[in-house]
């Protein structure tokens, strides 16, 4: 009998070890002997792509933080089908870069086929569009697989809405295992890439459509140019920069819009403008304003968080032929 139990307490603290591993499995050099020019295929890859748009460095880091949202980082934001993720609401119309991403994986299989996971690949990507774009670089974690599922009930729930207050968000962050650092940390991705009017232009008129813009919110020398470009009853998709002070320069000058009521989408102003936000993302926003160096190396750490929301890694998963669909 005691036998039996001193054996079933190794056991469980054998299987709680291999859990514990199964959350730290991934490693920066996962594939140096299996695809040693991995590192070099995406870069080439993304430059082209930032080269001929430049805002593909913004479409291609927010694929990343779409999919590690919703059920981990496993490419299942890639995934075409009508029930897919990219049909939900914040993805549709609005999440781009795929073809891209088909490039990239492409170029990848005809050197090591079969190898690089789509997940590894979209978490490359992003670090070298923020690299690409003038911000801070960090040695990408690897080793993730891809799902065999996407999950749109998923994509709708717990990706961050723009028209939510912080204490909203921060729960929505908090339910992958991220902190208030990295609310205001990761919300800095707007110092680059582009929103469509359908995510702020009910902060430009009231209801019945006349000129009545959130003036305690919203820089007033904004507001008519922003009310052109989103007239009522206007096309909902037509954009504008996120950061109007140096739109496709990854910088800090994010936070130093918010201090001056510069924030595009109202999630991005409420994180330091509102009342949440005295106790919580404000000071945040103010130590990033004057610290780039601070808001670059809390940006890398956070991204390396969000890169290890729920991989999947050993056998579970796959490693997709294409990224759009599961192997047959
Ligand atoms: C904190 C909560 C967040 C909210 C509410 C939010 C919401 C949005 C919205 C509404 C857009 C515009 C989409 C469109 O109009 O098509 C956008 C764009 C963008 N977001 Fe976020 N986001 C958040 C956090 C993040 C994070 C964590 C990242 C990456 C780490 C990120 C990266 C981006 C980028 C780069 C763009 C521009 C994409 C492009 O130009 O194609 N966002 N976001």
């Amino acid at each position: 009998m005691k036998s039996l139990s001193t054996n079933g307490f190794a056991w469980f603290i054998t299987i709680s070890m291999l859990c514990l591993l199964a959350n730290s499995q991934l490693t920066t050099n996962f594939y140096s002997n299996s695809c040693p020019n991995l590192f070099s295929i995406v870069r080439k890859q993304v430059l082209n792509a930032v080269k001929t748009e430049t805002r593909m460095a913004a479409s291609l880091l927010r694929l990343h933080f779409h999919d590690c949202f919703v059920n981990g980082c496993d490419a299942s934001v890639l995934l075409d089908g009508s029930d897919g993720e990219k049909t939900a609401l914040p993805n549709n119309n609005s999440a781009r870069g795929f073809e891209v991403v088909d490039a990239i994986k492409t170029a990848v299989e005809s050197s090591c086929s079969g190898i690089v996971s789509c997940a590894d690949i979209l978490a490359i990507a992003a670090r070298d569009s923020v690299l690409l774009s003038g911000g801070p670089s960090w040695k990408v974690l690897l080793g993730r697989r891809d799902g065999l599922v996407a999950n749109q009930t998923g994509a709708n729930s717990m990706l961050p809405g723009p028209f939510e207050p912080v204490d909203n968000i921060t729960l929505k962050f908090q339910a992958v295992g991220l902190n208030l650092t990295d609310v205001v940390s990761l919300s800095g991705a707007h110092t680059i890439g582009r929103a469509s009017c359908a995510t702020f232009g009910n902060r430009l008129f009231n209801f019945s459509g006349t000129n009545a813009p959130d003036s305690t919110l919203l820089d007033a020398n904004m507001v008519s140019g922003l009310q052109n470009l989103c007239p009522v009853n206007g096309d909902s998709s037509r954009v504008t920069d996120l950061d109007w002070n140096s739109t496709d320069l990854f910088d800090n000058h994010y936070f130093q819009n918010l201090i001056n009521g510069r924030g595009i989408l109202e999630s991005d102003q409420f994180l330091y403008s509102s009342d949440q936000a005295v106790s919580t993302t404000r000071s945040i926003v103010e130590l990033y304003s004057n610290n780039t160096k601070l808001f670059f190396n809390d940006f890398a750490n956070s991204m390396i968080k969000m890169g290890n929301i729920q991989p999947l890694t050993g056998s579970a998963g796959e490693i997709r032929k294409n990224c759009r669909v599961v192997n047959s």
